[in-house]
């Protein structure tokens, strides 16, 4: 069966379709790190209004998956300046777990990587934990290739790194 799915740039009006899909990628990311991914009301307030604030910005670009004026899936991007080289940066993807594996993050991917060669843009970069597999998939799908890895060890006597609760 074809799934009739509409791609788009948000506008404000989107964001609390938007923050339900964050939250979602939130639960979903419990499984890697849940104390990071505990997150205060005030956290996602802040959130919301740095989205908000992305939507006017030219160096960003928040697109949406849309089936019958429901979103369900979105993309962030932006653009940052490293010396003299732009490089496009993936914020956030998720893509409401009813409708994975059917090609949406893909082209949700594709658009953005779009967007970052208009930007001018010569490398495009995202983060991803080592045992996120579909989305490392998806990514390798897309062109990415594994570049490094992110090493962290606790100091002192902090029993929980939770910068977001
Ligand atoms: C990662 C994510 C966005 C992918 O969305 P999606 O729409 O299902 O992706 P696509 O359908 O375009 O591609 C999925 C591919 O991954 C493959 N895949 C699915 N589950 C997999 C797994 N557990 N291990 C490896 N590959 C897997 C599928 O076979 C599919 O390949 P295909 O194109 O040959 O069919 C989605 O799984 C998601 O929202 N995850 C939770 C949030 C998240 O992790 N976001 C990424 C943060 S960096």
């Amino acid at each position: 069966m074809i799934l009739m799915i509409h791609i788009r740039q948000a506008k404000v009006k989107d964001i609390d379709q938007i923050h339900q899909l964050d939250k979602e990628s939130v639960e979903y990311h419990k499984k890697f790190d849940r104390q990071f991914y505990t997150v205060s009301r005030k956290w996602w307030k802040i959130k919301k209004a740095s989205q908000i604030k992305a939507l006017k910005k030219s160096s960003d670009l928040i697109l949406l998956a849309e089936k019958n004026k429901r979103v369900i899936g979105y993309i962030w991007g932006y653009v940052e300046k490293m010396a003299k080289f732009n490089v496009g940066k993936i914020q956030d993807l998720i893509v409401t777990s009813q409708y994975r594996n059917r090609g949406i993050a893909t082209r949700l991917i594709k658009r953005m990587l779009k967007f970052f060669m208009t930007k001018k843009c010569v490398i495009s970069d995202v983060e991803v934990y080592i045992k996120n597999n579909p989305a490392i998939d998806v990514y390798e799908k897309t062109g990415f290739v594994k570049q490094n890895y992110r090493m962290r060890l606790k100091l002192g006597k902090v029993k929980s790194f939770s910068p977001f609760s």
